[in-house]
């Protein structure tokens, strides 16, 4: 191991220096795997650990030990701090103080809270951007991003990097064998927020190394992105710029778009995994190493992050963008949006934890609503049952200067005061206690959840290229995709949404919602899953393209055709203002976003059809039987995904899986033994528990953004 530390470590002086290409460096780094098996951090009775964030440099050190005890007093189990603490770690270039945090730490173990600590890099000090300008990002308008928020550094600058190595190096040598160090968060939310892309000198260098990596001739790169077109024609790598739409008078091409969100992506990724080689140096074995990810956020992978012990999220449900169900639904957001980040995050490394958490009314939102009282509380217990290690409150204090003023935290404006949301996480770290007892290890997972275990087909490729060519001003990927995981968390179905390198085999029902860009090699393993038993949905749009996101020298959709029983696909979009038809069984469907228009081979089954445009009568939805498995194909993305919904049912009917039929805004969820029903609607609702249950917490009809929790 030393050895490769050593060779990591040379690789980077290299790269500091220039001696080593960019591109060849971060290969060398990113194939070097120090992600350690997660579970061995955590100990499975502890259920959920409950922290909270707090930010000694924020206030006035007079007042730290108060805030620490007041929160160990309260029943906090760790700490969070120094995110965006550069500026007190390093005042001035080279001159370092830890003082304050050495007695933040210090303050944290003597009253036994545990301390997640994390790399600043996401706020570069002024004096390193005064002194090297160069440093930071630039947005497709040609603006360079200043001091004065925070992600403004280029993750392409070797420069920045090069100043991330000596931070980072000198925290790890600090506090690396400190024990009161849980373990490290590298960054906050790496994304560049609303900016996204870099477009800086910078950026423009690395993507073309990138590109020089990848194609290795300029001749290769003009065939795989169709350079004739339009006389794109590149002599050599020097002249390519970053696609730039402000830039150019029509449409970028595609497969340089679709190239460079890769690039940016790997970036990303190269930028938090590079942190990780640097801590992994000087820190003990026992302290875990993670990020902090917006959900599925768009120019960041987390599946490219793998390498890190475990990946993390962050989430904020009641800020006005997401309504949720019903009339009080904008207090408590979506029922689906803490299971799907639970159920994307937990399968990438089998581990996962909620860094940031809302903690009531929050600032930055379209509108700032109050959250319904509970709703803290019932979120935590999503949190808990979606198999979460840890959660952790942003933030302990509410701040009183600076960007986030009139965002809740635990205590209120006085700093002493619990406010609404903090009582919520002191009921449920009261109610913990009592939980962790009734935990034990031996319970089976319920046989009805592992016969309805299904997986959702994620592939950022995929969901890259339709952003770019939507082809319909209704199409969006993620509410697709939503439709269906929504679906399946009715009918009660545990989900993980999974990638490529996972074991089909391992779920009876996978869905592969508009898998647009796919090889042969991946509808034969389709096939295979399929003929030894799986049930498998495909849906519009899937199989389009190679992986290169070129149409196909054959019929549109060919590869996929056989499988599904199709002989030919066409497709339709509608305008906003008209809603086409689709009738399935007794009951027509409203459909205008896409619709593929099937002509089925005689063997399958027609589910579903359309009763209106000129192609009425035709396919919408086909089945069929393939060895002992069945494959459905289904052509049409509906608003309110009641088409899918019976879609979905139909093909768990048919499978003889008996499934829940749960309504609008509640779900059933399963973890570690225990069972959990959940209220975001805005009535009272009654969950299917079992009479032979017994129930822990709650009541069986429970009131909007309540919980209960029982064991069979
Ligand atoms: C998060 C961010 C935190 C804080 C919080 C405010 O997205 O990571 O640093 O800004 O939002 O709600």
């Amino acid at each position: 191991m030393s050895q490769i530390l050593n060779q990591i470590h040379f690789f980077f002086i290299c790269a500091v220096k220039k001696i080593i290409p960019t591109a060849l460096i971060l290969a060398s780094l990113i194939s070097v795997s120090f992600a350690q098996k997660a579970e061995k951090f955590f100990d499975k009775k502890d259920l959920l650990l409950v922290g909270s964030y707090y930010y000694p440099e924020q206030w006035p050190e007079a007042n730290w030990e108060r805030d620490i005890k007041n929160m160990s007093g309260l029943g906090f189990e760790f700490t969070h701090f120094g995110e965006f603490a550069w500026s007190a770690m390093e005042p001035e270039e080279g001159k370092y103080d830890f003082e304050w945090l050495d007695k933040a730490v210090a303050l944290a173990a003597k009253y036994k809270l545990k301390v997640v600590l994390c790399t600043p890099t996401p706020t570069p000090p002024a004096w390193l951007t005064e002194k090297h300008p160069d440093v930071l990002m630039v947005n497709a308008e040609g603006r360079t991003i200043q001091h004065g928020a925070r992600q403004q550094a280029s993750w392409s600058s070797k420069t920045y990097r090069a100043y991330v190595d000596k931070i980072v190096t000198v925290l790890a040598k600090r506090y690396g064998t400190n024990k009161a160090v849980w373990g490290w968060q590298i960054d906050n939310e790496p994304s560049h927020y609303g900016t996204s892309y870099d477009y800086s000198e910078n950026a423009q260098q690395a993507y073309r190394e990138w590109l020089k990596n990848k194609y290795k001739d300029i001749g290769t790169l003009n065939k795989v992105w169709g350079n004739a077109f339009w006389s794109q024609t590149y002599n050599n790598f020097e002249q390519i710029h970053i696609p730039n739409v402000l830039e150019l008078v029509a449409q970028a091409n595609p497969h340089a778009v679709l190239d460079f969100k890769r690039f940016t992506a790997d970036e990303a990724a190269h930028f938090i995994l590079l942190q990780q080689n640097i801590l992994r140096k000087y820190i003990q074995p026992a302290q875990w190493v993670t990020t902090n990810l917006m959900p599925t956020y768009s120019p960041v992978d987390p599946l490219r992050m793998k390498d890190l012990d475990f990946l993390t999220y962050t989430k904020y449900l009641a800020e006005g963008y997401d309504m949720g169900h019903g009339e009080q639904g904008f207090r408590m957001g979506s029922a689906n949006s803490i299971g799907f980040s639970n159920d994307f995050f937990r399968p990438i490394n089998g581990v996962t934890g909620v860094m940031e958490l809302q903690p009531g009314q929050v600032n930055w939102g379209l509108f700032n609503p109050q959250t319904m009282p509970g709703t803290v509380r019932m979120w935590i217990y999503h949190v808990m049952a979606g198999g979460n290690k840890f959660v952790c409150n942003y933030r302990f204090r509410e701040p009183l200067s600076g960007g986030e003023q009139y965002h809740y935290g635990i205590m209120k404006t006085d700093g002493v005061t619990v406010s609404r949301s903090g009582d919520e996480y002191v009921k449920v770290i009261k109610e913990l206690k009592d939980l962790r007892k009734a935990y034990q290890p031996e319970t089976a997972i319920p046989s009805s959840l592992v016969k309805r275990k299904s997986a959702i087909l994620y592939n950022p490729d995929s969901r890259w290229e339709m952003e770019y060519q939507p082809q319909s001003n209704q199409w969006d990927y993620m509410a697709h995709v939503n439709r269906y995981y929504k679906a399946l968390k009715s009918l009660g179905a545990p989900v993980d949404v999974i990638d490529e390198t996972k074991d089909f085999a391992a779920y009876p029902f996978l869905i592969a919602p508009a898998f647009q860009l796919l090889d042969h090699q991946l509808v034969s393993r389709w096939k295979t899953y399929v003929e030894n038993g799986g049930n498998l949905v495909l849906t519009c749009r899937t199989g389009q393209k190679d992986r290169e996101a070129h149409l196909w020298e054959a019929l549109f959709q060919q590869p996929i055709l056989d499988l599904i029983g199709a002989k030919e696909i066409y497709f339709d979009l509608l305008p906003v203002s008209l809603m086409g038809k689709i009738n399935m069984g007794q009951t027509n469907y409203d459909w205008n976003n896409w619709g593929d228009v099937i002509d089925p081979i005689s063997e399958a089954d027609v589910w579903a059809t359309y009763s209106d445009q000129f192609y009425k009568g035709k396919a919408a939805v086909l089945h069929r039987k393939l060895g002992k498995g069945t494959i459905t194909y289904v052509g049409a993305d509906t608003d309110n995904g009641q088409l899918e919904k019976t879609v979905l049912r139909k093909i768990f009917n048919q499978a003889s899986v008996p499934t829940l039929s749960l309504p609008e805004g509640v779900l059933v969820e399963y973890s570690n033994g225990f069972w959990y029903g959940f209220n975001y609607s805005s009535q009272n609702q009654e969950i299917p528990i079992p009479t032979n249950a017994k129930i822990l917490l709650g009541q069986k009809t429970i009131k909007p953004a309540d919980v209960v929790i029982w064991k069979e």
